[in-house]
């Protein structure tokens, strides 16, 4: 018997870790949470839990530190296209969306041409203005980017919308989506045999969880 251990990454904070953490216990898996730690062990599951970052997760599992995370889509298209996805959880749904100040006429992505877009989201959205033919002067910010356009830093933002409350606080509008996301299961492509037999079973567990939630 081998004491391998399968590793995941999950969101340290937000609401992805909530999500996360409710798939595995669904799944029947006991983690002892103490909410400070960084890494929990499941007590009944061969599974170590590594509370992590969202934007290093793609890194570490091109690393192979972790075998596998949960984790947004949007995270994967912005920095792990290079990624496996082996599973669409259907939970923790958002969007990344374009956003303008609501006193603004916005008639169309041309009003963007030549603006200063402020976003956390520079891969995402350089690959949508290219599409679209904009050059935008994008200012790359790591959070609270609602309140660039309000402290004049940029004239719209691209960042992740969920409920809107953040965009409405800010007095901002939504005009323009690039990309409808959702939680999804991505493997280290350096994952182990052993460790993948490992991964075959949590997934039907957790496959069977989300067809009794349908
Ligand atoms: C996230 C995201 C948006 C907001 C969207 O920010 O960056 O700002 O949530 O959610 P909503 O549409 O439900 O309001 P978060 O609160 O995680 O903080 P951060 O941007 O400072 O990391
Ligand atoms: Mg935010």
């Amino acid at each position: 018997m081998s004491k391998q251990k399968l590793r995941i990454a999950i969101q340290k904070a937000g609401r992805l870790n909530e999500d996360s953490l409710k798939i595995l216990k669904d799944s029947g898996i006991s983690i002892d949470n103490g909410k400070d730690q960084l890494k929990a062990t499941a007590r009944n599951f061969p599974l170590e839990v590594l509370y992590l970052r969202n934007g290093d997760i793609p890194q570490y599992l091109r690393d192979g530190v972790v075998d596998i995370a949960i984790l947004g889509e949007n995270v994967l298209v912005e920095k792990g296209e290079d990624i496996i996805q082996a599973e669409k959880f259907g939970f923790s749904k958002c969007r990344v969306s374009l956003a303008v100040p609501k006193s603004v006429k916005y008639n169309g992505i041309q009003d963007l041409d030549g603006k200063r877009i402020a976003t956390s989201y520079p891969n995402t959205l350089n690959a949508f203005l290219k599409k679209k033919g904009i050059k935008a002067d994008l200012h790359i910010i790591n959070g609270s980017v609602e309140i660039a356009p309000n402290i004049g830093l940029a004239d719209a933002i691209c960042d992740i919308v969920s409920s809107g409350s953040t965009l409405f606080k800010n007095n901002l509008k939504e005009v323009e989506v690039m990309l409808k996301s959702e939680a999804v299961l991505a493997v280290s492509p350096l994952i182990n045999a052993e460790r993948k037999a490992i991964l075959e079973d949590l997934q039907f567990r957790m496959k069977s969880v989300l067809n009794a939630r349908t």
